[in-house]
């Protein structure tokens, strides 16, 4: 199959990569500006934007939201029949069917993380669209039908996951290089321990405040820790924070 990707920037570039591990599949590329090609064989540059529309049966649409009006006008009379996949951020999935009324359209949501293969990929679309995209979306991580409303409302957890989770493990970093651990060594376990427990999490399936029991006994330094979080309302905070500034894009 012949997948396009439209706007090679960070989350192109990142869902390049991870599009390209099924070998039966070409990977044609473009981006308006000067862009880095992943050294991939199944990956290629098209040499004009209406190329790869053109010799795409599946269109990933990867650029800002303020690009993505005059992008979908732009291709719309070329994508007739031909499904195109857009990871804009709270672009209306209506203004998309409007624009390419004669196109498939998914809408997802997932990271830059998608690179690893292992992202959580939302999807909003028709159901019988989702099944004949899910060979795809699971070369992305693990692909899950969603409301639009709901796809919108978790793009701080789906789309600016790496970047939050990030935000916190650099306060542990931070914690370390208190205690006289180099930065990159700091860094290097705060990802070891946040990859071990992820893995911990999905493999025993054990829910977080299992989790926590399980670390955090009465006597021992780790409750006194994550009392002294609550006391500052830490929890609350991170949720008030995330909910203050979505409410500005999403009714909740
Ligand atoms: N970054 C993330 O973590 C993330 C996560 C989830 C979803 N997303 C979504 O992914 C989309 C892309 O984000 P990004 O961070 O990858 O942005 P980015 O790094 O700026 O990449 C977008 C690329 O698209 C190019 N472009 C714009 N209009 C184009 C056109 N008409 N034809 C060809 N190329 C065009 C841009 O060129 P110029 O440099 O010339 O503008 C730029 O190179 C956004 O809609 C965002 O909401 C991003």
């Amino acid at each position: 199959m012949n997948i396009g990707i439209i706007g090679i920037g960070n989350m192109g570039y990142a869902l390049s990569v991870a599009l390209s591990k099924s070998k039966e599949d070409t990977i044609l590329v473009y981006d308006r500006g000067k862009y880095k090609v992943p050294k991939i064989k199944n990956i290629k540059r098209a040499n004009s934007l209406i190329d790869l529309v053109k010799s795409s049966d599946t269109i990933f649409v990867s650029v800002k939201p303020n690009d993505a009006e005059k992008l979908f006008d732009e291709i719309s009379l070329n994508v007739e029949g031909k499904t195109v996949v857009s990871v804009v951020a709270l672009y209306p999935y209506s203004k998309m069917v409007e624009k390419m009324p004669k196109a498939k359209i998914c809408k997802i949501m997932t990271s830059i993380a998608a690179e690893t293969g292992k992202a959580p990929v939302l999807a909003y679309c028709q159901k019988e669209l989702f099944e004949s995209l899910k060979r795809l979306l699971e070369k992305i991580g693990e692909p899950y039908l969603f409301d639009e409303k709901i796809i919108d409302a978790l793009v701080p957890i789906t789309g600016s996951g790496p970047a939050i989770v990030a935000y916190f493990l650099d306060s542990l970093s931070q914690y370390m290089l208190l205690a006289g651990v180099e930065k990159d060594l700091a860094e290097r376990i705060t990802n070891l321990v946040t990859y071990s427990t992820s893995i911990y999490a999905l493999k025993k399936d054990v829910d977080y405040r299992t989790l926590i029991k399980k670390v955090a006994t009465p006597s021992g330094i780790t409750i006194k820790i994550l009392q002294e979080f609550d006391k500052r309302t830490l929890k609350g905070n991170v949720v008030d924070s995330i909910y203050s500034k979505i409410k500005e894009y999403v009714k909740l």
